[in-house]
């Protein structure tokens, strides 16, 4: 178990002073892969980097296991090689004069474990990663893929009591990333495995996460399970920055606080949704978000418990499994995901249908990618 708690770290140079890590706390327990998601430059490797001892907070504290590896306070810094947890970078980091086996063995050299044991040992976390036929293999002699097993393999062989990951997928194509990420999965709910994983890309936080923390500027904005993040952001940042969805700008116009509900004015009429931090009030100005795969084709007899908004086809592909389309629907823009059914001619006139359950009302904020700058990011 890791127990982070209200962790600073600034960087000062002569001419500016960044604080990286703002204040951040979260617990990772046992056997739980807990993924550190957000923006470029939001903290995530400082954050990584001060849990595996590489870089001194200047305030905070971390437990690793119910021991203190860092506590600002009582002056306690303890160096990473006595932390005993095992580091994969974006680089696959593998010595190119070794072997395969020499590589993740080397690990293992100089710590007083016997010959034995250190080939017990290696072969047993080649076996893992699924590169026991490779062992003998000079190491440059590997795809990306297989060299960022090499490294994997080289953490597990040391037994850590928890991986740091920092992006150790984003050097591989498209293709071998999605297979890594399965494969990493299974890795880490087979071994059990206490991990901390960083990334900025949020599908692959979706598939791989027991828990995820989205950060922002430094600091938390929220965590929670994939598909809670997912379906219920609880702020605009997260809407926005996790998968596709749309934002429809609008004015809160009542509260039903005891359902959850609201009622909000916008453009495109009036709609109901969700209030998930359960604080809005009358007038507070926010968007509604609604994911594309929720929008759904009206009836002719629309049975009045619905969201429904009139839009016409701007374009719509055909890609397989369903059919995308873009709508315009007043002054805005909205993407839709139907069946691969849908027929949908362009400059045709629709009617779109949404539960308000799926309409996640969020207070509304400045987000980094519409121009107007919010929070300390690069
Ligand atoms: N050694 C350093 N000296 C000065 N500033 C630094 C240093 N390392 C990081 N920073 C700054 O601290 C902030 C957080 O950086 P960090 O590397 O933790 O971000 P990140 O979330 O990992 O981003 P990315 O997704 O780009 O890897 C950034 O503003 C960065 O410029
Ligand atoms: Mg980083």
């Amino acid at each position: 178990m890791i127990i982070v708690e209200n962790l600073t770290k600034i960087f000062a140079t002569k001419t500016e002073r960044v604080v990286a890590v703002d204040g951040v706390g979260f617990t990772v327990e046992a056997g739980e892969m807990v993924t550190l998601l957000g923006p470029s430059g939001c903290g995530k490797t400082t954050t990584l980097r001060c849990v595996a001892g590489l870089e001194r907070p200047h305030g905070g504290r971390i437990q690793v296991d119910n021991s203190p590896v860092v506590d600002v306070e009582a002056k306690t810094f303890v160096p990473p090689q006595s932390r005993n947890l095992g580091m994969v970078f974006q680089s696959y980091a593998i010595w190119p004069h070794m072997t395969v086996y020499e590589n993740v063995a080397y690990a293992l050299e100089g710590k007083k474990i016997s010959r034995a044991e250190i080939k017990k040992r290696t072969m047993e976390a080649l076996e893992l990663v699924q590169l026991t036929g490779f062992a003998e293999r000079p190491a440059p002699r590997l795809s990306g893929g297989q060299q960022q097993r090499v490294a994997i393999a080289r953490a597990l062989a040391g037994r850590p009591k928890a991986l740091l990951f920092d992006e150790p997928l984003s050097n591989l194509d498209a293709r071998l990333r999605g297979e890594m990420r399965s494969e990493l999965r299974r890795l880490q709910q087979q071994v059990g495995l206490t991990s901390i994983y960083v990334t900025h890309d949020q599908s692959e936080a979706l598939a791989i996460s027991d828990w995820i923390i989205v950060m922002r500027g430094g600091r938390i904005v929220e965590r929670g399970r994939p598909t809670e993040i997912y379906r219920t952001p609880h702020s605009l940042f997260t809407a926005h920055f996790i998968g596709n969805t749309n934002l429809i700008r609008g004015r809160v116009d009542a509260v039903d606080r005891a359902a959850g509900m609201v009622k909000v004015e916008t453009a495109l009429g009036p709609m109901s949704g969700l209030d998930p931090n359960g604080d809005l009030k009358d007038g507070d100005a926010v968007r509604l978000s609604i994911r594309p795969e929720d929008m759904h084709l009206a009836g002719d007899a629309n049975d009045g418990g619905g969201n429904v908004i009139a839009g016409r086809v701007v374009v719509a592909t055909f890609q397989g499994s369903a059919v995308e389309a873009e709508l315009a629907c007043g002054g805005e823009t909205i993407q839709c995901h139907f069946g691969r059914d849908a027929d949908l001619p362009r400059g045709s006139e629709i009617r779109l249908e949404f539960d308000p359950k799926a309409s996640i009302v969020l207070r509304d904020e400045p987000l980094e990618d519409e121009g107007s700058v919010a929070g300390g990011d690069d």
